[in-house]
């Protein structure tokens, strides 16, 4: 069995939870290697509908061993809730098949407030980021003044770190956010309870990874966000705070690229954003609407509706680029199945002239205007579908333009958020 990394080709939300949840059963271990309690991954099994912020998704499928990478920030309540809300479904969650590294950096709650009150204080100008305190606690991990795991665990060390760490906060919170200060007994007593609550599962993943690889077993690693949300190579700086394409498997879990065999991009038949940042294929009006009504389309975290537009194959052949993707799992096809004419675009229009490269800069990119082309729809229900031949050629027309367009092939096909509903178009790539 290969090692495999399942990245978000788009702007997130592209249904990756639901893929990893299906390859899961064909691999040891899936590990999450960045982002934190922003995700929202969303699994139908069982008639149960799960969302999971920090866990990784193959955590519904038993015998499997669950890792959360270095590269993971935790937010030790919210996970804790999430382990609670699992068991409560029936779910086993326990320190066998649940690790945590002792390298993860811990949300404080300073660093939700600093994330709230700034974009408050954006206004216009804000990133429209899911408030949970991302960015603040990327940024103290890589001036060197987080708070990991493993310090939870050492309450002498952590209480003269947290004290350093919080007077400066505390100014940053009064002087420029205009905001009451935090208190450093409640912070540490409620942290240290926490390092009691989740010391079980704290172990070092990075020799635990690469022990289990030496053994042969094999490892999911499980991309949060998306490539175009990513620090470094998405739509900058209406991004998250961390490395969202497949490059940060490597450095979320401490396992080297010689390890890993493939990269399989999850991308949704079209297309959507939350939060704010250019999006050349964005539809707004009726037909928006419509998308928006028939994929269900708010956010699974936040709840905010999202924005959305048709498949854009220039920025999935951007992705496919920087992250070096081997193949597509196609998610949400059945939503088109609502329309008469779908489009994709192709290319983009930027002052008159065509180009077919993703631009590298954000003052280019917001005056792109997307050239499509337009396909039949097919205008039926596709759930029963099993087969790629039972699909109607107009649906098959799609997917080909589609690998065409991007030059990636396309693996999977899901129709559906339960299980089955899923359909595989190459001979079985694992
Ligand atoms: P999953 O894993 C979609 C977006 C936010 C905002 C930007 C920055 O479920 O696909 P942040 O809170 O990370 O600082 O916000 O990134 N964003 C997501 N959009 N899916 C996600 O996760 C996201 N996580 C963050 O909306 O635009
Ligand atoms: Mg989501």
């Amino acid at each position: 069995m290969p090692n495999i990394v399942v990245v978000g080709a788009q702007w997130g939300d592209e249904g990756k939870g639901r893929i990893v949840d299906l390859i899961a059963e064909k691999v040891d271990v899936v590990v999450r290697y960045q982002g934190g309690s922003n995700a929202g991954h969303t699994i139908v099994t069982n008639g149960q509908t799960i969302i999971l912020h920090h866990i990784p998704s193959g955590i519904l499928r038993e015998g499997k061993l669950s890792v959360i990478g270095n590269g993971v920030v935790i937010d030790p309540q919210i996970f804790l809730e999430e382990i609670e809300r699992l068991r409560a479904a029936g779910y086993k969650v326990d320190e066998e098949n649940l690790k945590l590294s002792d390298r993860a950096h811990v949300v404080m709650p300073y660093h939700k407030q600093v994330d709230i009150a700034r974009e408050e204080k954006m206004g216009r100008n804000r990133i429209g980021t899911t408030g949970r305190g991302i960015g603040p606690v990327y940024e103290d991990k890589v001036a060197r003044r987080g708070i990991k795991v493993g310090d939870l665990l050492h309450p002498e060390s952590f209480s003269a770190r947290l004290r350093a760490v919080l007077e400066e906060r505390n100014l940053y919170l009064t002087r420029v956010l205009q905001k009451e200060p935090l208190e450093f007994e409640k912070i540490f007593e409620e942290y240290i309870r926490y390092g009691e609550q989740i010391k079980g599962f704290v172990t070092d993943t990075s020799k635990l990874l690469n022990d289990l690889i030496d053994k042969r077993k094999s490892i999911l690693f499980e991309g949060a966000q998306g490539a175009l949300l990513d620090v470094d190579f998405g739509t900058y700086p209406y991004v998250t705070s961390s490395s969202a394409g497949s490059g940060g498997a490597c450095t979320g879990t401490g396992v080297g690229p010689t390890k890993i065999d493939m990269v399989l991009g999850v991308a949704k038949a079209y297309t959507t954003r939350v939060g704010e940042g250019p999006f050349p294929s964005e539809i707004s009006g009726e037909i928006g609407e419509k998308l928006r009504e028939s994929g269900g389309e708010y956010g699974s975290t936040t709840g905010r509706p999202r924005r959305c537009g048709w498949f854009d194959a220039v920025s999935l052949r951007y992705s496919a680029r920087v992250n070096g993707i081997t193949a597509i799992a196609l998610t949400k096809l059945d939503v088109l199945s609502k329309f008469n004419k779908i489009k994709i675009c192709t290319a983009y229009k930027y002052r008159g002239e065509i180009i077919k490269d993703f631009p590298s800069h954000i003052e280019i990119l917001k005056n792109c205007l997307p050239v499509y082309e337009e396909i039949d729809g097919w205008e039926k229900d596709l759930s029963d579908v099993k087969d790629i031949k039972d699909l109607p050629y107009q649906a098959r027309a799609y997917i080909d333009r589609i690998q065409e367009a991007t030059g990636v092939p396309i693996w999977i096909v899901s129709l559906g958020a339960s299980r089955e509903k899923v359909i595989f178009l190459k001979d079985n790539l694992l």
